[in-house]
């Protein structure tokens, strides 16, 4: 099992900001590096169609600097398949995308587009690229994942943690979700809305052994810095596991 929980950084609201003045800063590479030397396992970027934040640039960047891996969100299209072969990324993560929506409002519908995401991730393997799906907390749908050569599944914790019902309900949802995907020999990513209010509860779930977060700890490091920012979630993590299983395995 996995006791120590990877901690993939978010850097897409740093370009968010740049990008409202158009001008070079905050640069997200300087974020990624600072996250980097916090003790971040990964960075993770989301490429979007419409490059509402992250650029093309920022990728290359990324790729040529950093020494931990980057973790590139893309919508599966020919478009991100180039991007990801010519930019030489390690890993990717598929998600789902609509050009409305405020941020990544689900997970991918493996369900509908299996054929189409088969051949996509071969395509991704042929350039020894590491494939994750974004997924909704559903067997239905991991089912279909652990079918099609992926290694791992990262679930949707939005609902779990921006849901103020039925909290209960999420959380047992993201749980057996997590324990499925594990059982079908995918390892098992988190990530949406995480906070330090939530972030403990999700850690307790032994299978899950990597989280992506970015928009609380970019809020949050208005107020107190990145690298402490990054630093207290990291904290929080570890204590959590530490209760939860080197306790209970003593
Ligand atoms: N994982 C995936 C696949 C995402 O699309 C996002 C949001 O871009 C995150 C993790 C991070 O979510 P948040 O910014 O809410 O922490």
């Amino acid at each position: 099992m996995n006791f120590k929980l990877k901690l993939g950084i978010n850097i897409d609201h740093v370009a968010t900001i740049r990008n409202a003045r158009g001008v070079l800063h905050p640069d997200p590479l300087k974020a990624a590096l600072i996250a980097q030397n916090a003790g971040a396992d990964n960075i993770t970027a989301h490429l979007r169609e419409d490059r509402r934040h992250i650029s093309d640039i920022d990728i290359k960047k990324l790729v040529k600097t950093l020494r931990i891996p980057l973790n590139l969100e893309m919508a599966p299209t020919n478009e991100m398949l180039n991007i990801a072969i010519s930019s030489k990324v390690k890993r990717v993560c598929l998600v789902p995308e609509k050009r409305k929506e405020i941020t990544t409002e689900g997970g991918l519908d493996v369900l509908k587009n299996k054929k189409k995401i088969f051949n996509f991730v071969k395509k991704l393997k042929k350039n020894n690229i590491k494939v994750s799906i974004f997924t909704d907390p559903d067997i239905k749908q991991i089912s279909v994942c652990s079918n099609l050569n992926v290694s791992s599944v990262e679930i949707h914790t939005g609902e779990f943690c921006d849901n103020k019902k039925n909290k209960r309900y999420e959380y047992e949802k993201l749980k057996k979700s997590a324990i499925f995907a594990k059982k079908n020999n995918l390892e098992c990513h988190a990530g949406h809305g995480i906070s330090y209010e939530t972030v403990g509860r999700i850690s307790e779930i032994k299978e899950i052994s990597e989280l992506n977060i970015g928009h609380f700890i970019i809020g949050e490091a208005i107020f107190v810095g990145l690298k402490k920012s990054i630093l207290k979630m990291r904290k929080i993590i570890d204590n959590s596991r530490k209760k939860n299983f080197y306790l209970k395995s003593a």
